[in-house]
């Protein structure tokens, strides 16, 4: 399947199950950075640098490698990601910021700047989460601010019934856009961070709620939405499949 190109930085699209490998192989790689770095730094402050010019020599090729892991997962989960916060980008650059600092700290003896340098992996970690957490909240807002339809549906009037339909096809169109259009796109088929398409997707309605409600794998969970917001989304993208 051929998926809409619609990102320079996008030149490959990957399969859920690779998106999520690879997530968790950069946040292994990132925590073992970190501890090694934490360790490290201890050595640096308590002044036992002869402890600490060892270890780094002794742990020279494995810290490349996970260095590298660590960057290289991350770039490529960068350019797939449906993630599009400037928190991001204040990460990447705490990240870039420290790996300079903390190879000049170590080799000089340099307490300053080796704690600044751990300061700034732990913020940028912390930045990943702050993000989460402030992205769930403002989302919430944002899908509570959208106008459910107000139309009876107990009539027999057809216009009504058609009506109701149209709105309700709006309603979860504005949903889609506020909450899944970053990955699934415009269309279903923008597959970012290991996005499903959405137009040939074979689950029936209680799989697709399902998902939408607990999440799976990179997708995160929605529990804030009502059924009837499900129900609308998943009559939206419905029509992905035309
Ligand atoms: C962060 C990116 C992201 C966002 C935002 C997102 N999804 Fe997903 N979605 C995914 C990923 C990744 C998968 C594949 C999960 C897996 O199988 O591991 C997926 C899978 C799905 C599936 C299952 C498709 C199938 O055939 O297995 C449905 C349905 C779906 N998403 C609907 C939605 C809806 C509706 C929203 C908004 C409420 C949404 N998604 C928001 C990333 C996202």
């Amino acid at each position: 399947m051929v998926l809409a190109n619609k990102n320079i930085f996008y030149f490959c699209s990957m399969s859920a199950e690779w998106y999520h490998i690879l997530s968790k192989i950069h946040w292994i790689s990132v925590l073992t950075f970190l501890l090694v770095y934490i360790y490290k730094l201890i050595l640096l402050v308590t002044n036992k640098t002869g402890n600490l010019d060892s270890f780094s020599k002794k742990f020279r090729i494995p810290e490349s490698i996970i260095s590298l892991l660590f960057l290289v997962t991350g770039i490529i989960l960068l350019t797939n990601t449906g993630n599009t916060s400037n928190f991001l980008w204040i990460k990447i650059i705490l990240v870039f910021a420290s790996i300079p600092i903390g190879i000049i700290a170590f080799k000089k003896h340099n307490k300053i700047m080796g704690i600044l340098c751990v300061l700034l992996i732990v913020a940028s970690y912390g930045m990943a989460e702050a993000n989460k957490s402030i992205s769930k909240k403002q989302l919430r807002a944002t899908l509570q601010n959208v106008p459910a339809p107000k139309i009876e549906t107990n009539t027999k009037d057809s216009t009504q019934t058609e009506q109701y339909q149209k709105q309700m096809l709006e309603y979860g169109k504005q949903l889609y856009t506020a909450a899944c259009v970053n990955c699934h796109g415009e269309n279903g088929d923008l597959g970012k961070s290991g996005a499903k398409n959405l137009k040939t997707t074979m689950l029936n309605e209680q799989e697709k709620s399902m998902i939408i409600k607990k999440g799976k794998g990179v997708m995160p969970s929605y529990s804030s939405l009502s059924d009837a917001q499900v129900q609308a989304i998943i009559q939206y993208i419905d029509t992905f499949k035309k």
